[in-house]
């Protein structure tokens, strides 16, 4: 079993996509090990996409994961984070997949309403992050 994670980015908060993606999550078969709201601090999110700091959407993609509230959510599967990643779409929601959840409810690059980790190693890594062993429950 592979856990990924997947936030709900203050765009899907905003426009009212949280029961839709959750409702998404169960149908797509996820186990959900943990679940919170949370406000990102500027702090975070620096530390959250340290890997894009030198890339020119940079300080925009900061401002955006900190403008209002996001969710949080632990996922596991069978290869959780591909399966996540083909569940929610292209970054960009243009070039996204019909029915994924960026098609479907993203605006552009940028506002594309969720996150999905890309290996399995971020993943753990990221949950752990949000989330405290403690936190996470297995059984269903
Ligand atoms: P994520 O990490 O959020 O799941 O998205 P991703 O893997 O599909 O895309 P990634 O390349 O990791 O980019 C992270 C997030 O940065 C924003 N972005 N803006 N303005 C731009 O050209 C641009 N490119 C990326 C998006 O919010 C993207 O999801
Ligand atoms: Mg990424």
């Amino acid at each position: 079993m592979e856990r990924t994670l997947c936030i709900i980015k203050p765009d899907g908060v905003e426009k009212g996509y949280i029961g839709a993606i959750i409702s998404r999550i169960e149908k797509e078969g996820f186990k959900i090990l943990g679940l919170k709201r949370a406000r990102l601090t500027k702090e975070m999110a620096e530390h959250f996409y340290d890997i894009h700091r030198e890339r020119p959407f940079f300080n925009d993609l900061v401002s955006y994961m900190t403008r209002g509230p996001v969710v949080l959510i632990a996922l596991e599967h069978e290869n959780a984070v591909s399966h996540w990643r083909t569940v929610i779409g292209a970054t960009n929601p243009e070039n996204a997949d019909v029915g994924t959840i960026r098609k479907l409810y993203g605006n552009n690059i940028e506002e594309n309403v969720v996150h999905g980790s890309d290996s399995a190693e971020n993943g753990k890594l990221e949950i752990g992050v949000f989330f405290s062993e403690a936190e996470l429950i297995s059984q269903q």
